[in-house]
């Protein structure tokens, strides 16, 4: 049987994707799938955390009107047939995270006409109106099939969460220090069961796409704790 080959785009900014993708991608090679994985590297290296609450506060506004991040050159293997692409990234204000709006601007086309594409979602908890956009944004360059996206959520209740999240992105470090915060907002992201299961999920995509399932109908129940946009 011919190997299946899975490419797997994706951007991380505080590397919760990334840490979430190690685990899928050894997942989808114990089932022997062909995965070719590419990162999306900024021509301006962003630094993480943004550091001041000023510049995070503007970074949040740039980002909700769709920011692009221009991004290095993706490698020629990339444009080629596959039997999925994996589009990996952050939520930014609601939006896909500014370099893969890049990348679907500048090799959209090129990339993802007449392909499967799934959609893998790290958030702190609204993914909804990122998803749609994507969706929108996939089907303009020609995209054949967009599967119901891998969403992932920060577990942390609101609303420390959000503003955990402003914190740690401003450079506060709310998880560290004996302040009564750290009592609602232990971790910034994702926990170590949701790392577990990004492999459990992994492997079963590895076995929907060996033994041909329709990949329209693949439904991925990742737990998402709350959600409301
Ligand atoms: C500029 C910016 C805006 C964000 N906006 C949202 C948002 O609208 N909704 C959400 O759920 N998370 C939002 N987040 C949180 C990230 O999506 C979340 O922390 C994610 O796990 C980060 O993944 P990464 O480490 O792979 O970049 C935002 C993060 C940044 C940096």
């Amino acid at each position: 049987m011919a190997k299946k080959r899975i490419l797997l785009l994706s951007y991380s900014y505080s590397h919760q994707t990334r840490n979430l993708l190690k685990e899928l991608v050894k997942g989808l090679e114990e089932e022997h799938i062909d995965l070719t994985w590419e990162r999306l590297f900024p021509v301006r290296e962003l630094r993480f955390p943004i550091g001041t609450i000023p510049s995070t506060v503007l970074m949040m506004f740039q980002t909700f009107f769709r920011k692009r991040y221009p991004i290095k050159p993706l490698p020629e293997i990339c444009f080629q047939q596959w039997d999925m692409i994996i589009l990996a990234g952050p939520t930014w204000s609601y939006n896909p995270a500014g370099p893969v709006l890049s990348l679907l601007d500048r090799d959209g086309k090129q990339l993802f006409a007449g392909q499967t594409i799934l959609p893998f979602i790290s958030c702190r908890g609204y993914w909804r109106v990122h998803f749609w956009g994507l969706r929108s944004l996939l089907k303009k360059c020609g995209a054949a099939c967009v599967v119901d996206p891998i969403v992932f959520s920060h577990p942390t209740p609101e609303p420390w969460r959000t503003v955990g999240v402003f914190l740690k992105l401003a450079g506060k470090m709310p998880e560290r220090g004996s302040g009564w915060f750290r009592r609602f907002y232990p971790k910034y992201g994702h926990s170590r069961q949701q790392i577990a299961t990004a492999r459990k999920l992994g492997k079963n995509l590895g076995r929907d796409i060996l033994s041909d399932k329709e990949l329209a109908q693949l439904h991925f129940e990742t737990p998402i704790p709350t959600e409301t946009v």
